[in-house]
C-alpha cells in the first residue's frame, strides 16, 4: 500500500480565509493528493486559482474526504461539519459553532497541541483574537503562571468579513471625496475615521460583546485554568488586516520584564520588536502576511508588583485563523492522527 496523500475539502473556499487556507496548503505542501474547494451556491462552479472550480455542499459531494477544513461561519459548520464527520472525515472549524463544547478541542498550534488527540471529529480554531494572545501568554504561563488578565484589543475589519472591508473602504473614500456615506451595514456606526467599543455582538441584556466572551472563555479552555480572572474590551478599528492588542498580565510568581523578554524571544510563533528608543513595536501595517504573533512595549505595570504590561499584534487572517488551521492539520498528519483513508495498492 502506498500513501498518495489526503483528500481535503475546504468549505469557504471563496473568502478571505479560505482563500488563505487554499493558498497556506500548497505553500506549506500539505500532503494532500486532491483538494476540492466548496462555498456557497452563488460561488458554485467559479474556477479559483490553480483552476480549482467551486462545488456545493451536498449529501453526495461532502462524501470521501479524509480532512475538511471550515471558514464558512457558524451556520454553515453546525449544519455541515457532523456531515463530514459521518462521512468519515476529520474536520478543523474556523467559526465559534463548535469550540465551547466539551468534545471539541480548542487547539493553538504552539500552545496546546496535545489537546487535538482527544478530539471525537470536530476540531475548533480558537477566536482571532484570543489565538495570538495565548500564543504570547503561553511561555509566560508556563513560567509564572496567570492570575489576571486586562485586556483592550484594536481590531481589523478583515476579521468582520470582506463586506467590512469594502464598508471602510467605500466609507474613507466618500468622506475623503466629500460625499454622504451609505448607511452602515456591518457596523452600529461609522467604522472610518472612527473607534467602535462595540467588536462582535451584544445578546439581549448583556454588558459585553461576545467577542469579548469569547476571549475569556477561550483563553480559559486553551490554557486549561478557569482560574484565570479575565477583563476584555474589544474595539474595533479601521485597519484592514492586523489585530492589535494591549494585554495587562497578572502572574502568580514574579517575573520581570527582562525575563518576560527573554522567554517570549525563544517562544515559538512569536517575534519580539521592543525598542521603543528607536519606535519600533509590532504594527498591524507591517505584520498583514506574516504568520507570526508579533510582541513589544514588554514592561511593568508601574500599578502593581507581579503585573507586565504588553503589546501583542498579529495578522488575524493568518495566525488568527488560516494559518493555524493549516498548522493543526499539518500536527494531525505528523502524529498519524488521520486515518489513512486514502491509502491506495501501489
Ligand atoms: N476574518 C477573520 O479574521 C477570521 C478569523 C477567525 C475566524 N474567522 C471565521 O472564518 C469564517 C469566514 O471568515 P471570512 O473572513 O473568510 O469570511 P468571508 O470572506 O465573508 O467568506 C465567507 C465564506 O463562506 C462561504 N459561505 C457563506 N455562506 C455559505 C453557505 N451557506 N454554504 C457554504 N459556504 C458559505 C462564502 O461563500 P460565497 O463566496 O459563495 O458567499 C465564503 O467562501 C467565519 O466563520 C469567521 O468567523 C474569521
Amino acid at each position: 500500500m502506498s500513501f498518495e496523500g489526503y483528500r481535503v475539502a475546504v468549505v469557504g473556499a471563496t473568502g478571505q480565509v479560505g482563500t488563505l487556507m487554499l493558498r497556506l496548503l500548497k505553500e506549506r505542501a500539505f500532503p494532500a493528493r486532491e483538494i476540492v474547494p466548496f462555498a456557497s451556491e452563488r460561488s458554485v462552479g467559479r474556477e479559483l486559482e490553480d483552476g480549482l472550480r467551486v462545488r456545493g455542499l451536498d449529501e453526495d459531494s461532502v462524501q470521501g474526504f479524509d480532512l475538511a477544513l471550515f471558514s464558512a461561519g457558524g451556520g454553515t459548520s453546525g449544519e455541515w461539519a457532523p456531515r463530514f464527520v459521518d462521512a468519515g472525515a476529520i474536520v478543523i472549524d474556523n467559526s465559534s459553532r463548535w469550540r465551547m463544547n466539551e468534545d471539541v478541542p480548542l487547539v493553538v498550534s504552539e500552545v496546546n497541541p496535545e489537546a487535538l488527540v482527544a478530539h471525537a471529529g470536530i476540531i475548533a480554531n480558537p477566536n482571532c483574537s484570543t489565538m495570538q494572545m495565548v500564543v504570547a501568554l503561553k511561555p509566560i504561563y508556563d513560567a509564572a503562571g496567570i492570575e489576571r488578565l486586562v485586556i483592550c484589543t484594536y481590531q481589523a475589519v478583515s476579521g468582520t468579513g470582506r463586506r467590512a472591508v469594502d464598508e471602510l473602504l467605500d466609507q474613507s473614500h466618500a468622506l475623503l471625496h466629500d460625499r454622504e456615506i451609505a448607511p452602515p451595514e456591518q457596523y452600529a456606526h461609522q467604522i472610518a475615521f472612527n473607534a467602535l467599543p462595540h467588536a462582535g455582538s451584544f445578546a439581549p441584556g448583556e454588558d459585553h460583546t461576545d467577542e469579548e466572551r469569547k476571549l475569556m472563555n477561550e483563553t480559559r479552555k486553551i490554557l486549561d485554568d478557569e482560574s484565570i480572572a479575565i477583563s476584555a474590551t474589544c474595539v474595533r478599528v479601521p485597519v484592514l488586516t492586523g489585530h492589535s492588542e494591549a494585554v495587562n498580565v497578572q502572574t502568580r510568581s514574579d517575573l520581570s520584564p527582562e525575563q518576560a523578554r527573554e522567554l517570549l524571544a525563544s517562544a515559538p510563533g512569536v517575534s519580539v520588536l521592543d525598542d521603543p528608543d528607536s519606535a519600533l513595536y509590532p504594527l498591524a501595517i507591517d505584520v498583514a502576511g506574516r504568520d507570526e504573533v508579533f510582541v513589544g512595549r514588554i514592561r511593568r505595570d508601574p500599578g502593581h508588583p507581579r503585573a507586565l504590561d504588553l503589546w501583542i499584534v498579529a495578522d488575524n487572517l493568518r495566525k488568527g485563523a488560516a494559518t493555524n488551521a493549516v498548522q493543526l492539520a499539518e500536527v494531525l498528519d505528523e502524529r498519524g492522527l488521520i486515518t489513512p483513508r486514502t491509502r491506495s495498492a501501489a
